[in-house]
């Protein structure tokens, strides 16, 4: 007998980012992060625990994945053969329509729709905020996809068990949209795990607030300090996660501000520019930073929903 799942899951965003990790092995954040789920980049992914293995299987994007990559799907399976009554192995498929493991955050998506996919295919019926968690101990900002429109995450204490994100408001709030400007297709050197072992940044509490109080301007103005926060303090420990196109996007995301286009920028673990805009500012401001040097594409996304089931049975 195969019991399978199969699930859909979207990237997210941190407008106010985590960068560092409390110590242990828990992989609690250090710090609060605030983070929008994005429609039009997916994350496809399909489970199934099957009698006719020998081990976990992990075909990413049609080829198997290396050995670190599988290791981490495995320590998330082992965890749900430990709470449910399936023992076997599975055989993962997943496929992103977008760069992977560039800083696009492929982790969030990835791991959001393997935990979901995972707890379904096992029979269990654990709610969203169980899965959230469970994805968070493999990749933190993997715990906000499992949730639409603005999500936050809390930061652990060293008493933290469980810790699961939660949706803050629906994609509608805040009419946002966010121009992902493609300046790569390759993969980073340095995961962000291993980035942020090497830093530590803070992130307010207040972005919250400044989604619920629909304040575009401000709310944009502290995604891109605290992306730059986060970029400093790395760079401070020789982590350069940019190119050169990173610099440009950022200068052409001034400039716009300049002219009075209210535009924000953003960097996550990689070299892409996400800039924040209002929902009329999209089309302009994606003109404008294709036009910048380097820029490969962009790839405008809405406000999206949390990780979902698409099937699931047993054959
Ligand atoms: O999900 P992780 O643990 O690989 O960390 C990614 C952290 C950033 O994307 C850089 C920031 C964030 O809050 O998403």
């Amino acid at each position: 007998m195969i019991r399978e799942a199969r699930v859909i899951a979207h990237p997210n965003i941190a407008l106010a980012k985590y960068w560092g990790k409390l110590p242990g092995d828990g992989n609690l954040p250090a710090v609060p992060s605030l983070s929008v789920t994005l429609q039009g980049v997916s994350t496809h992914t399909h489970v199934a625990f099957r009698d006719d293995l020998g081990g976990d299987q992990l075909i990413l994007n049609g080829e198997e994945a290396d050995a670190a990559s599988l290791a981490r799907a495995t320590t998330l399976l082992d965890r749900v053969r430990a709470a449910s009554g399936e023992k076997r192995f599975a055989a993962i498929e997943s496929r992103n329509d977008f760069p992977t493991a560039s800083g696009l955050a492929s982790s969030a998506s990835g791991f959001a729709a393997l935990a979901l996919a995972a707890v379904r295919a096992a029979g269990l019926d654990w709610d969203a905020a169980r899965v959230s968690d469970l994805a968070r101990r493999t990749s933190a900002s993997a715990a906000r996809s499992l949730f639409g429109g603005f999500v936050e995450l809390d930061a652990g204490t060293p008493a933290t068990t469980t810790l699961s994100a939660r949706p803050v408001a629906p994609g509608d709030h805040l009419d946002l949209r966010v121009l992902i400007c493609v300046t790569t297709e390759g993969k980073k050197a340095v995961g962000s795990t291993e980035g942020m072992k090497a830093t530590a940044s803070e992130s307010p509490y207040y972005a919250q607030w400044l989604v619920l109080a629909k304040d575009f301007e401000r709310l944009g103005a502290l995604t891109e300090a605290s992306a730059l926060a986060m970029h400093a303090s790395a760079i401070a420990a020789n982590i350069v996660y940019w190119n050169g196109v990173t610099i440009e996007g950022l200068a052409a995301v001034k400039a716009l501000r300049a002219r009075g286009t209210l535009a924000y920028a953003t960097i996550d673990a990689g070299p892409h520019v996400k800039v924040v805009v209002r929902a009329n500012d999209a089309a302009l401001v994606g003109t404008w930073m294709r036009a910048v040097p380097g820029v490969l594409r962009v790839i405008e996304c809405a406000p999206g929903e949390g990780a979902r089931l698409e099937e699931s049975g047993a054959t």
